[in-house]
């Protein structure tokens, strides 16, 4: 099955990831996986750290003259910001400067919770690996996952729909101009009007030292039908797209095609009604059928109110997740918390920090989904090399043409 792992604190000297059960023969490209880790340091309202760092990956092992070999592959990013903190980060036995020492916890973030949990007195043993800094390795494995999923068609992007109340309207008519516009976002927006006003809240949220969150959306296209399962609650797909959404830092929800907006609506407003048109050698790809469509044999749908979820399993549209990320927990702005030591009360330390993260965990949150959908295409498929794998996707999509 594949898996991964991932390794790092944030100031430490490098973040790693270790993906197991991929296949053999897949050749990957380090520029590629470095655009993806560029993509994610983006975003209009990151915080100074972002200036630091310049995210590249360096493959450890697993990989041999740019091909994959079925062996775990590790993949290394470095920390620049760790020659900046290499006596704090110290892995050596020592001591720090007790001025150094972290006991104020910030409301909202992992610091008293996991302070209290591991038996911490340096909240900084708990907040370097809360930090979303380890979410780097998460998109490092998702771009190799992307690579896998691009030979079969299917395309995983994101873009941003909300921030702070600043929303935008999605036309989902033609899904190639909807990610070209988003990428060319600074906010990831693809509404350049919208993209102004969202930019303009951000910079009302820092001047008054506070932070915003936002929705972002994740579209993968070119999806095959049949993939997850409604046998077991873990194998269903929407459980484990969800899951692999909500373990990002920040999202506090996520919702699938019409999601929470379905409760206020009748059972014929919501489903998707089914098409059939005959498989032909001349009409691989029925009229009606939506935009981004994978294949599911001659049938169809002309909506896609589910985000291409039925039963857990795909239903050949193209899958749409929603998720809300919560406003950043490190403000400039002082808020009420107790320091561990003194039990006294203070107002929230200033740190350097994100203002808003939005567009980032958009690109964290297609990783997710490509990871997850690389594991459902594998289970499904299996083969330990790409040439296995491919003719097993061969012969389901020759079974589908023939029902
Ligand atoms: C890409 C990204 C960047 C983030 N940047 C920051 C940041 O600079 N400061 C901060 O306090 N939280 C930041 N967060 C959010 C925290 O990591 C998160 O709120 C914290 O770990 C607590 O987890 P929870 O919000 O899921 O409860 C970021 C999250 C993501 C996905």
């Amino acid at each position: 099955m594949l898996r991964y792992v991932t390794a790092g604190e944030s100031h430490g000297q490098v973040v790693l990831a270790i993906l197991l059960g991929y296949p053999a023969g897949v050749e990957l490209s380090t520029e590629e996986i470095n655009l993806e880790l560029a993509e994610r340091q983006k975003g209009y309202g990151r915080g100074g750290r972002m200036k630091i760092e310049k995210d590249t990956v360096k493959f450890l092992s697993g990989v041999r003259l740019g091909r994959t070999l079925g062996s775990p592959i590790a993949m290394m990013i470095e920390n620049r910001d760790w020659k900046n903190w290499q006596e704090i980060m110290n892995p050596q036995p020592g001591e720090i400067k007790k001025e150094k020492i972290v006991t104020r916890p910030r409301p909202g973030h992992a610091d008293l919770a996991g302070a209290l949990k591991f038996a911490h007195h340096d909240i900084r043993n708990v907040l370097e690996r809360a930090s979303a800094r380890e979410t780097v390795a998460r998109v490092a494995v998702g771009a190799v996952c992307k690579t896998l999923l691009r030979h079969f068609g299917i395309s995983v992007f994101s873009f941003v729909v909300n921030i702070g109340g600043v929303k935008t309207r999605v036309d989902y008519q033609n899904l190639a101009e909807l990610r070209k516009r988003a990428k060319k976002s600074a906010v990831r927006c693809p509404d350049p009007e919208t993209e102004q006003l969202m930019t303009r809240r951000i910079d009302e949220a820092r001047e008054r030292g506070d932070s915003l969150g936002g929705i972002f959306e994740v579209i993968a296209t070119g999806v095959p039908i049949g993939l997850g399962s409604p046998m077991s609650a873990d194998e269903r797909l929407d459980g484990q797209i969800a899951q692999a959404i909500l373990s990002i830092p920040g999202i506090k929800g996520v919702e699938f095609g019409l999601g929470f907006a379905s409760a206020e609506l009748y059972g014929s407003e919501v489903h998707d009604e089914i098409f059939y048109e005959p498989v032909s050698a001349d009409n691989k790809s029925p009229e009606g059928k939506l935009d981004g469509h994978g294949y599911a044999g001659g049938f169809y749908h002309r909506t896609n109110r589910a985000g291409g979820l039925e039963g857990g399993m795909t239903n050949g549209a193209p899958i749409i997740v929603r998720a809300v990320m919560k406003p950043i927990p490190t403000l400039q702005k002082p808020l009420q918390s107790v320091d561990l030591e003194t039990k006294q009360p203070f107002s929230a330390a200033k740190e350097r920090s994100d203002v808003c993260a939005v567009p980032s965990a958009a690109v964290v949150g297609e990783a997710a989904v490509a990871f997850v959908l690389a594991r459902a295409f594998l289970a499904k498929f299996g083969g330990d090399s790409l040439n296995e794998l491919s003719r097993n996707y061969q012969a389901y999509i020759h079974y589908l043409e023939e029902r």
